[in-house]
């Protein structure tokens, strides 16, 4: 659906590696230029008409956010460079100052890099331990299992909303309900989850949420932290800098702004944050559950032909959610990725940054094909009657 808006899908190619990065409408574009021609001018800082009108659009940006999300205040939105600054920033700003030794972080093994090296850092400073919640025989997470990993030192799961290779919708608001009946924080990486479906950051009742939002049709190098209030209070700035303090005149007396400023030092990116709330008003005007309906069927409709091709291994063929994992029997993944792009389809191939995820499925590779709502049935066809020769594939992947 919406192709139309989508100057990338006038070129020749199908692309289906929307985990990485998806493609951008022309409104968001426009709106990116827009600042660029028409009002370029510091965010914060100036006391001119020009200086306003920017101070307006990249603030209108911060409330479409935390109405998408349905956060309870404007506050709890902060602007980083990534969903990756984002989980930095809880892990520096806030668990450094409250971790002890003898605390454990409960994460899985099939995290992002984002959401486990901060955390490995974490533990390397201050010796507190990571333990992994063990997934099942589809490599999800239940609940029960999470119980079971649960011990009186657990001071934080941290676990993606839905995983980058296997795909898999964790069940959110029940482990934040007996996460918080035993004082555990939750910190959820959004990254693979918002772009595809509605979320409520207060009725799933989330600590910290993170995203990305380059992965929902807007501009790279902005990122969002969502966290409560009151948590966000206690954040130390990963950066100090210009627009996020009141005054300083030495070391010992430095008075800091009020949330959000406060964990924004410096210039930040200002034509990207407008251009975010471009790409939010174009997913308003869809509905995310029309997106996440429609791309539930595509997946179906993938899956369904790829089960019948007896040399495609499916390393998630249950996963609710628009993301697929193969490999071809014998073939190293990139190999396929590099014999799919000879035909302008791009997907992605190899360990997907998810590098402690072998340890589970004991796949170290595999190809991700990842949709969104503007891919269509024609080109699923197109791709699976490429999948379907094996000889062709070995004859041309070289
Ligand atoms: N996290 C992104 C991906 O999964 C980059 O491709």
């Amino acid at each position: 659906m919406n192709r139309e808006d989508f100057p990338m899908l006038s070129h020749d190619i199908i692309y289906f590696d929307n985990g990485a990065t998806t493609l951008k409408p022309q409104t968001v574009i426009d709106k990116t230029v827009d600042y660029y021609s028409n009002y370029t001018a510091n965010a914060h800082r100036g006391d001119y008409d020009l200086s306003y009108k920017v101070d307006q659009e990249y603030e209108s940006t911060r409330e479409k956010v935390r109405e998408f999300i349905n956060a309870k205040e404007k506050e709890e939105i902060i602007f980083t460079s990534g969903d990756t600054e984002s989980l930095n920033m809880i892990v520096r700003g806030f668990f450094e100052n409250i971790i002890e030794n003898t605390d454990e972080i409960l994460i899985t093994q099939s995290e992002h890099a984002s959401n486990v090296l901060p955390w490995f850092r974490l533990s390397n400073q201050y010796g507190c331990k990571i333990n992994y919640i063990p997934l099942d025989d589809n490599h999800y997470v239940t609940l029960e299992n999470l119980k079971k990993s649960i011990t009186e030192h657990t001071k934080v799961i941290a676990i993606a909303h839905i995983t980058n290779v296997i795909g898999d919708v964790r069940p959110l608001k029940e482990i934040c309900e007996f996460a918080h009946q035993n004082n555990i924080f939750v910190v959820v990486d959004g990254a693979q989850s918002i772009p595809h479906r509605k979320i409520d950051v207060q009725d799933l009742d989330v600590d910290f949420f993170t995203f990305s939002a380059h992965k929902m049709c807007g501009p790279t190098g902005v990122g969002v932290l969502y966290g409560k209030k009151e948590l966000l209070e206690n954040t130390e700035p990963l950066n100090m800098g210009g627009g996020m303090n009141e005054s300083f005149d030495s070391a010992t007396e430095i008075v800091l702004k009020q949330l959000p400023t406060r964990l924004e030092a410096g210039t930040p990116n200002i034509a990207g944050v407008i251009a975010f709330g471009a790409a939010i008003d174009y997913l308003n005007k869809i509905g995310m559950d029309q997106i996440e309906e429609y791309e539930s069927k595509l997946r179906r409709y993938f899956i369904d032909k790829l089960l019948m091709i007896p040399h495609i291994d499916l390393l998630n063929i249950e996963s609710d959610s628009g993301i697929i994992a193969f490999n071809v029997e014998g073939i190293f993944s990139q190999d396929v990725a590099y014999y799919l792009n000879k035909y302008n389809v791009c997907v992605r191939a190899g360990n997907h940054c998810a590098k402690i995820l072998k340890k589970e499925t004991g796949v170290t590779n595999s190809c991700r094909i990842s949709l969104y709502f503007y891919n269509t049935e024609d080109e699923i066809d197109d791709v699976v009657e490429l999948l379907k020769d094996k000889e062709k594939i070995l004859k041309e992947m070289l």
